[in-house]
Parts: structure tokens; C-alpha cells; sequence
């Protein structure tokens, strides 16, 4: 199989500006050559064109959809792209928006496949939010909302069904910001989240074991990384960083497990934002998990 590189720069549908910046600090964190030390083929499909960020305030609940849109497009038959040529897409964010596009072209792929898909969510956030309970009218905390069928008109229904995913598809780590009217969204949905004090009850190990007991012979699985899963304190380089997230190890068995799990399809890595990183840290640490998430082990070969 080949890793094709999809870089989607651009921050429209975050709070704070320069996650843009993201995909070239993978390429600089040596992403490629990473996944190629581990016998992995790799291409570089390079950067994604978009509208620039207009970066407006927030008008009825929302801000920049119409750059969103567009973004998510590009995204969306990039993401096809790759798929329809049998490659495994990994989107370099950008902000968590691009997840839209890059999830429902997944949705679209595993419905005329026939295969189940499983999204797991690794973020400090949970992205439900709609245009009518966001706090803040940014995007990138609406992803989830629009892929199970509840955001905006433009912005739902692009895999072909009206929900891309359903609530049992979709598995929440490390949660711990969750705005008010997102909780009862949470709830009403019934999604499953594992939250950042449910690691602490049982583990990193046993967290994963739940998450991944149930998972098909033929199940695609699609990982959607927001580095700000990661404590801060590990990964200064993003704008809505939240302490209190797992450590390095805990993210590294995370990773590893998805690995054993065989069933990586897809990846999306978003939200490193390097105008607030330490010379690359954010982009580096990715790098690493990454690796880790396609299987790269301490003493396996
Ligand atoms: N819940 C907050 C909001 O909706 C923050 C979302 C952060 N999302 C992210 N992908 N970093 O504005
Ligand atoms: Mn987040
Ligand atoms: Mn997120």
C-alpha cells in the first residue's frame, strides 16, 4: 500500500491563525521519509489550493463557511483520489475542519466498498458543536456535528447520506473541553467518549482494548489526529491547547495498538500550529506517532 500525502494549509476554521503553516512542518519534520525508513511507499501529492482566510468575525454563529466549503472540497476529491487508486490518504492539516471533506469522501469509499467504517477521534475536544450552540462560530469545533448529519446545510451530506458516520461509528480519546450545549449533544447522540479521567480510572491499555474490541475483519478505520490530544506541555504547537492530556507514553501505546489492530485505512493529522510551536517540536512529535500508527515498533523489524 502507499501513504499519499494530502497538505490542506490553511486555518479558516480555527480560532487562532497559522495552523496553515502545518503540512510544511510535517514535510520539514521529515514525515515522508519517516514512513519510508518503515518500507512504506510514499508520495507527496503537495499542497491543496484554497481561498485565502478572511478572517471575519463571527456573523449568525458561524465564521468563514464559504472558505470552509471550498477547503473541504478540495479535500474531498483529493481524499476520493487516493482511495479510488487503492492508496492510504493522510491529510496534513490545517485545522480540524478538513476533517468534513476528508471523512465523508472515507464514508463514501466503505459504502460502495460494502465496508463498515470505525473513526477513532483523538483530541482534547470532542468537535460536536453545531452553528446554533457554538460558542465561538468556529469550524473547526463542528466536524463531528456536520459528519453525523447535524451542521450546516453546506456542510452535511457530501458522502451521499445525510450522516456520513452514525454515533456507534465514531470513538472519542482524550477528551476534556467540552462546551456546555456540547455535553447535551453528547448525550443525546450517545456517543461514546472516552474522556481524559476515564484514562485515568483504567489506562491507557485498557481504554484502547475497549476501543478497538469490536472492530470487523473488513473494517476501515480512520484515525483523525488533532495534536492538541497530546498535554501541552508535549505539544506547545496548537491554538487550543488544554492542559491535563495524555502523556507521551500513553499516546505511544495509543498508537501502537491501532497498529496491531491492522485496520488503518486513512489518517487525518491537523491543528499543528508552528507560529506557536518550539522549533518544531509539535510537527516532530506527530512524526513520530505517526510512525508509531503505522506500525513502527521498538524491537519488531
Ligand atoms: N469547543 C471549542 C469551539 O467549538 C474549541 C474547538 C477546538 N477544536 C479543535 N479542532 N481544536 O470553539
Ligand atoms: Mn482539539
Ligand atoms: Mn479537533
Amino acid at each position: 500500500n502507499t501513504v499519499s500525502l494530502i497538505g490542506a494549509p490553511t486555518d479558516v476554521g480555527a480560532s487562532v491563525r497559522g495552523a496553515g503553516m502545518g503540512p510544511d512542518a510535517l514535510r520539514v519534520a521529515g514525515l515522508a521519509e519517516a514512513l519510508r525508513s518503515h518500507r512504506l511507499d510514499v508520495v507527496d501529492r503537495g499542497n491543496l489550493a484554497g481561498p485565502p482566510n478572511p478572517w471575519q468575525p463571527s456573523g449568525n454563529g458561524i465564521r468563514h463557511l464559504p472558505e470552509v466549503v471550498a477547503w473541504n472540497r478540495a479535500v474531498f476529491d483529493a481524499v476520493a483520489q487516493e482511495l479510488t487508486l487503492g492508496n492510504v490518504p493522510l491529510l496534513m492539516g490545517g485545522d480540524h475542519c478538513v476533517a468534513i471533506g476528508s471523512i465523508s469522501a472515507i464514508a463514501r469509499h466503505c459504502r460502495t466498498q460494502g465496508r463498515k467504517l470505525r473513526v477513532v477521534w483523538l483530541d482534547a475536544h470532542t468537535d460536536v458543536n453545531t452553528e446554533s450552540i457554538s460558542p465561538s462560530g468556529n469550524i473547526h469545533g463542528m466536524p463531528v456535528a456536520c459528519l453525523l448529519g447535524h451542521g450546516p446545510a453546506e456542510l452535511v451530506g457530501w458522502s451521499g447520506e445525510r450522516a456520513a458516520i452514525a454515533p456507534e461509528d465514531i470513538e472519542f480519546i482524550g477528551i476534556r473541553s467540552v462546551d456546555a450545549d456540547e455535553k447535551q449533544a453528547i448525550r443525546m447522540l450517545g456517543l461514546q467518549v472516552f474522556d481524559m479521567r476515564h484514562i485515568d480510572e483504567h489506562g491507557m491499555r485498557y481504554t484502547m482494548t475497549e476501543v478497538l474490541q469490536d472492530l470487523g475483519e473488513d473494517t476501515h478505520l480512520h484515525v483523525s489526529f488533532d495534536l492538541d490530544c497530546l498535554d501541552p506541555m508535549e505539544a506547545p504547537g496548537v491554538g487550543t491547547g488544554v492542559r491535563g492530556g495524555p502523556t507521551y507514553r500513553e499516546m505511544q501505546l495509543c498508537m501502537e495498538m491501532i497498529a496491531d489492530s491492522g485496520r488503518l485505512g486513512s489518517l487525518d493529522v491537523v491543528e499543528i500550529n508552528p507560529a506557536l510551536d518550539v522549533r518544531n517540536r509539535t510537527a516532530e512529535l506527530a512524526v513520530e506517532f505517526v510512525q508509531s500508527l503505522f506500525g513502527a515498533s521498538t524491537l519488531a523489524r
